[in-house]
């Protein structure tokens, strides 16, 4: 599927081909472990699935969704929750499957939070990483890409909830 109004960043098969990396390291990191992934929705939803379906371990998957930012590009307020995970991570191994790094604000929040839960450990696994945006000093374990300073859409990102569903990574050049 391709969108007019948007550029490709990424092309949909460079992208497949990041998380089989991605999928594989984790394999190997966490071999004779389980893995516990917690998709942070919306926008991780469909990067956690695709990396899920390339661990070759025993996995378990669990989403919440907190929300930093409104119908804007711009960063706003602290985060909430909106909605919690199911489960317990005590004594999991969590990896956050998050879709974009930007300021940082969201893990710097969200990774402490999960902390006080007592997992065994936490990571964060992330398609697309800003640096250049980055206020909020977090150790990210997997990137997946590095890219410009650009609002991307597409792979679980949205603008104004549109674009989701594009295959590919790319930049809203006009909306109509
Ligand atoms: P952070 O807290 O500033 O790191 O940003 C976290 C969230 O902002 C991400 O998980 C995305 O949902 C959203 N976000 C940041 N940059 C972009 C972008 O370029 N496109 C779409 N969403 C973005
Ligand atoms: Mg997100």
């Amino acid at each position: 599927m391709k969108d007019s109004n948007v550029r490709v960043m990424l092309e949909e098969s460079e992208v497949d081909a990041r998380i089989d990396d991605l999928g594989s390291q984790i394999t190997k990191d966490y071999e004779g472990e389980e893995v516990h992934l917690i998709c942070v929705l919306k926008g991780g939803a469909f990067f956690a699935c695709e990396l899920a379906k390339r661990i070759d371990l025993p996995l378990s998957i669990d989403f919440m969704c907190v929300s930093s930012y409104g119908n804007n590009t711009v960063s706003s307020g602290t985060v909430k929750i909106v909605k919690d995970l199911d489960e317990s991570i005590e004594g999991k191994n969590v990896i956050i499957a998050e879709d974009i790094v930007d300021s940082g604000k969201t893990l710097s929040e969200l990774v402490p939070m999960l902390m006080k839960r007592n997992p065994k450990s936490i990571e964060i696994c992330t398609l697309l990483s800003k640096p250049e945006r980055r206020e909020y000093d977090i150790n990210v374990k997997y990137t997946g890409f590095t890219i410009p300073d650009e609002f991307v859409v597409g792979y679980g990102l949205d603008y104004a909830q549109k674009y989701r569903n594009l295959p590919y990574i790319g930049v809203v050049e006009s909306d109509d």
